[in-house]
């Protein structure tokens, strides 16, 4: 079980409240994510839960039980870190084994799950090496070996694919979603990138400054965003914002419009504009169109797009695409 809640939980370090109050339901077995920019609180909110930091104010509970006030190592939580954190002199076996050790465990129950969760993440051929004859995507993997040797209630992981490369954090990725699907443990991944949020999550939490600014799965947060933080920090490339006179011709101080739901014709349309940069990325291309009075507006558009720049072009939002926010910055 790790059904983890927070109800009025806030932080502050001396005068400065990072988290004013927090209230939040992570249910068993869960993906859940912690995303927003640099600095918005996210470790703070995770380390909470792992009792790495006290609460200001509020409770925590899991599974039922309020841990507000309990040791990190009695929540029954394993956390695992962008840096991997494993012992550089101890061979892979050794390091996943070591929470075992501590806790007193017998031989054959450390060999067991130290060689099940060498299956579970493809480590086998690897026991014997030491952390620094392993690539970034196995260091990590050993570090998350050390956790699920523990069995924990709950995962919870911050920024763990920082350091790797593009490539590399697209294949942990997938491991990691695959390692849910197996093991169907809580998890809680604290990230900065969208991305990680959008592919991974069951449920995304954005924050923002402290505060939650919308819960929901990925494709809710997609499709109907609460707010213009929200709007403009979940999808890829990030939605266009127009704000006047064209705005309010679609009943709204600001209209969003993402740049795959605009209609891109040489001929007509509802905007006129220059082709500015294209981007061309094989499978779509990205027009950045410079339109009077409306601003410069990116648009997807086929990977076989013949437009350049310079090139006049035509646009129309989809109008059942377009997203519409009071002054307040609100969805309408
Ligand atoms: N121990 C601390 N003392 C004072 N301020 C802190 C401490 N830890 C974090 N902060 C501040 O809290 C804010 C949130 O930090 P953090 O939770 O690490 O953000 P994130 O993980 O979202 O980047 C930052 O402004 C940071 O400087
Ligand atoms: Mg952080």
């Amino acid at each position: 079980m790790g059904n983890i809640v927070l109800k009025n939980v806030s932080k502050s370090f001396g005068a400065t409240t990072i988290i004013p109050d927090i209230d939040l339901d992570i249910a068993d077995g869960e993906f859940v994510v912690f995303v927003g920019p640099s600095g918005c609180g996210k470790s703070t909110l995770l380390r909470l839960i792992a009792g790495l930091e006290d609460t200001s104010a509020g409770t925590i509970s899991i599974d039922g039980r309020d841990v507000t006030a309990e040791a990190p190592a009695r929540r029954g939580l394993a956390m695992v870190f962008q840096s991997y954190a494993l012992y550089p002199h101890m061979s892979v076996y050794n390091n996943i084994a070591f929470p075992l050790k501590m806790a007193g465990e017998s031989r054959e129950a450390i060999d067991r799950k130290v060689k099940d969760a060498a299956r579970v993440l493809n480590l086998g051929a690897y026991l014997e090496r030491r952390p620094g004859q392993l690539s970034g995507g196995q260091r990590q993997r050993v570090a998350i070996g050390r956790a699920i040797v523990r069995q924990p209630k709950a995962f919870l992981f911050d920024e763990p694919l920082s350091n790797l490369d593009a490539a590399l954090r697209g294949t942990m990725r997938l491991e990691i979603s695959e390692l849910h699907h197996q093991l169907k443990t809580t998890m809680v991944y604290v990230t900065h990138d969208q991305v990680e949020a959008m592919t991974m999550a069951d449920k995304i939490v954005v924050l923002n400054a402290g505060n939650i600014e919308q819960v929901g799965s990925p494709l809710d947060l997609y499709r109907k965003p609460r707010n213009l933080f929200v709007a403009g920090f979940i999808g890829s490339p990030r939605m266009n914002f127009i704000e006047g006179a064209p705005a309010a011709r679609h009943g709204a101080p600001t209209v969003g419009i993402r740049p795959e739901h605009i209609l891109v014709s040489r001929t007509q349309g509802e905007w006129q504009g220059r082709v500015g940069v294209t981007e061309h990325l094989g499978a779509d291309t990205f027009l950045h169109v410079h339109v009077d009075g409306v601003g410069t507006i990116n648009v997807r558009a086929g990977g076989d797009v013949e437009f350049g720049h310079g090139d006049t072009i035509h646009l129309t939002p989809d109008p059942a695409k377009l997203h519409r926010f009071d002054g307040e910055g609100n969805a309408l």
